[in-house]
């Protein structure tokens, strides 16, 4: 059986770090953990690497040595500092550069910094599988609630990118499928603050969002590259 190569950016994550779990526990998979700071715990034949947005060398290096990969999902993300006072606006007197910029940083540039040194070195000649975790919040069309206008705004940019990404792979690599999906709500440090009053309780473990995930991904096919998809496959309108 010969080796597929998967990388999971985030991996100190709630998701990140289960999906990096249960593709480590798969038979014929190398799996490579990109953060940017320690990483305990993980299986020891996780291969790790430094990844932090800001710092553009880190990034290089990281994709230098990734190459050639057959699958990455990308589960970085910020929503909140609850230490700095950013947390997402109920309303838009509630906005502030602070956390435009730090939501624009970690969701929209640091993906697409990612993207741009990677995407290009994927293979061509067969169906590499690419998940960028977008957020139904980031759909234009769905948005019926307001607020949260800082990781709605990026959460949509990252959408757009994705869309953007599968055009122009579409003629080097007609086989690779690069969508963005939506985990549901997940029971981690991004979400947790804001689950409140027995919806801890719906949300997902990270350890079913990152099953849920890798579900969807397998079976989406190159026809779906450039959509958003949710945790049980349904396409979200962007
Ligand atoms: N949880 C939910 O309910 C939910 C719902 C919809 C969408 N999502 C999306 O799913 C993704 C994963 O979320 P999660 O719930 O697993 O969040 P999480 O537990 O907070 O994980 C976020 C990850 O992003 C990494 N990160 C943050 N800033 C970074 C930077 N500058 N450079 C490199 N890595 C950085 C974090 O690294 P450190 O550990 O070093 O901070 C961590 O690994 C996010 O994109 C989120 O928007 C989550």
């Amino acid at each position: 059986m010969s080796v597929r190569r998967w990388a999971i950016a985030g991996a100190s994550g709630g998701i990140g770090a289960a999906l990096v779990d249960q593709l480590a526990a798969r038979a014929g998979v190398e799996v490579w953990a990109l953060a940017r700071g320690r990483l305990d715990g993980l299986p020891a034949h996780v291969r790790r690497l430094r990844l932090d947005y800001d710092d553009d060398a880190s990034i290089r290096e990281a994709t230098e040595a990734l190459a050639p990969l057959d699958g990455l999902i990308v589960a970085t993300g910020w929503l909140h500092d609850l230490g700095r006072g950013l947390k997402p606006e109920r309303s838009l007197r509630q906005q502030t550069r602070e956390a435009f910029e730090t939501a624009m940083r970690i969701n929209v540039i640091g993906p697409a910094l990612l993207a741009g040194n990677l995407l290009w070195r994927l293979p061509r000649d067969r169906p590499v599988r690419v998940a960028f975790l977008g957020a139904r919040l980031g759909s234009i069309s769905d948005n019926r609630l307001g607020g949260w206008h800082a990781y709605r705004a990026s959460k949509a940019a990252l959408h757009m990118l994705v869309r953007c990404y599968a055009i122009e792979l579409r003629r080097t690599h007609p086989e690779a499928i690069i969508v963005a999906l939506h985990p549901g709500t997940v029971s981690t440090k991004l979400a947790m603050p804001f689950l409140k009053g027995g919806r801890a309780d719906q949300a997902f473990t990270p350890a079913e969002a990152a099953r849920n995930l890798l579900a969807v991904l397998e079976t989406l096919t190159a026809a779906d590259s450039g959509g958003i998809f949710d945790w049980a496959g349904k396409p979200i309108k962007p």
